[in-house]
């Protein structure tokens, strides 16, 4: 067959993995030209490839990034975006489309498949961890990793100078990276997306540490994390071309907030896009390995529409629409039974 590939969205580590299974599963087992599409679906509307094939990718499991370059953005964007889809499949003689991607490629993906009839398969793919259908995305493994290296560092220089260190970790609309590694790291205050925060709770609980005598604390904050309304002044929200809140920054409130109320002395870490970049954890080489395998299998059985996600320990497919238009909260026992515990 072949196949064509795209990578969409922000970029993730393990992006190159899943290509690499990809071409080795379709190149050596099915006998498959596979064929990546650069930035995204504007490669595919431009028609602008490269081929992909088991000598290129050699090299690339360990590399961050994607070698096929990532953008956001729809052909439902632009005037003749779809009829544009269409030629391309059809001038390459194209048998099948891959879309790694979260949940805008995704949601293109379904909707190609759906309305359009394209042959297409999803492999979802976040730091953020929070696609709906699927146990953990890859990229969410390495960002927990790098986190909690930060934190661990932090620990040192914060008892150092008994300060209170805020760390913003990314997460727009969930705080699974902010309770992974709040967990790992030992903070002392977890903020996330789907609890709206109490900055009074927050000091209160600084203060309380301190009166046991116990000095620096550690707070991990999501990106994506919001005060109860009407508590907080925070900024004006500002939003990208495609939509996209531009987050960043909710932890120098905090900080001022906390440093003007309890008197101790704040810093503030945006720990931002290292989070997203260099090589990938083992755990996150091995999932994306299994997607890519997977993903080339399920396009051999004809599965459009569908994505292959991770279910307890399988690899299975599931209906891509599952992915389109929400996204998964963190598991609250996570929040409540585990990482409170550590609040107290
Ligand atoms: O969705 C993944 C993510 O890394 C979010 O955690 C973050 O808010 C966003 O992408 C950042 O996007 P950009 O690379 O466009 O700044």
């Amino acid at each position: 067959m072949r196949v064509g590939v795209l990578t969409g969205g922000g970029d993730c580590p393990g992006l190159n993995a899943v290509l690499r299974a990809v071409v080795r599963k379709g190149e050596r087992f099915h006998g498959d030209e596979i064929i990546g599409f650069l930035d995204a679906w504007d490669g595919v509307r431009e028609r602008r490839t490269m081929p992909l094939n088991v000598d290129f990718m050699r090299g690339t499991l360990p590399r961050g990034g994607t070698v096929l370059g990532t953008r956001r953005g729809s052909p439902f964007d632009h005037p003749d975006g779809v009829g544009q889809v269409h030629e391309t499949f059809a001038d390459l003689g194209l048998d099948a489309l891959i879309v790694i991607g979260g949940n805008g490629s995704l949601s293109v993906a379904h909707r190609l498949a759906t309305e359009e009839s394209l042959p297409i398969v999803g492999v979802p793919k976040t730091i953020d961890n929070d696609i709906v259908g699927t146990d953990m995305t890859f990229g969410f493994h390495t960002a927990v990793e790098i986190a909690t290296e930060a934190i661990d560092r932090l620990h040192t220089t914060a008892e150092s100078h008994d300060r209170v260190m805020v760390v913003e970790v990314m997460g727009r609309h969930s705080g699974w990276i902010a309770a992974y590694a709040g967990i790992a790291g030992g903070a002392s205050v977890v903020l996330i997306p789907e609890i709206p925060f109490d900055i009074d709770k927050v000091c209160a609980h600084l203060n309380r540490r301190h009166d046991k005598g116990r000095y620096a604390s550690i707070v991990v904050v999501a990106e994506g994390a919001e005060p109860i309304p009407g508590t907080l002044d925070v900024d004006e929200k500002v939003y990208d071309k495609f939509g996209h809140v531009r987050l960043g920054g909710i932890a120098d409130v905090i900080a001022r907030e906390v440093g003007e109320r309890t008197g101790f002395e704040t810093r503030v870490v945006l720990l931002g896009h290292v989070q997203r970049g260099g090589t990938p954890t083992a755990f996150d080489r091995v999932l994306s390995t299994r997607f890519g395998v997977a993903a080339i299998d399920l396009v051999h059985e004809g599965g459009w529409g569908q994505m292959v996600v991770l279910r307890g320990t399988d690899i299975v497919p599931a209906p891509m629409e599952q992915a389109v238009g929400r996204t998964k909260p963190l598991d609250m026992r996570l929040y409540h039974d585990v990482a409170e515990v550590f609040f107290a």
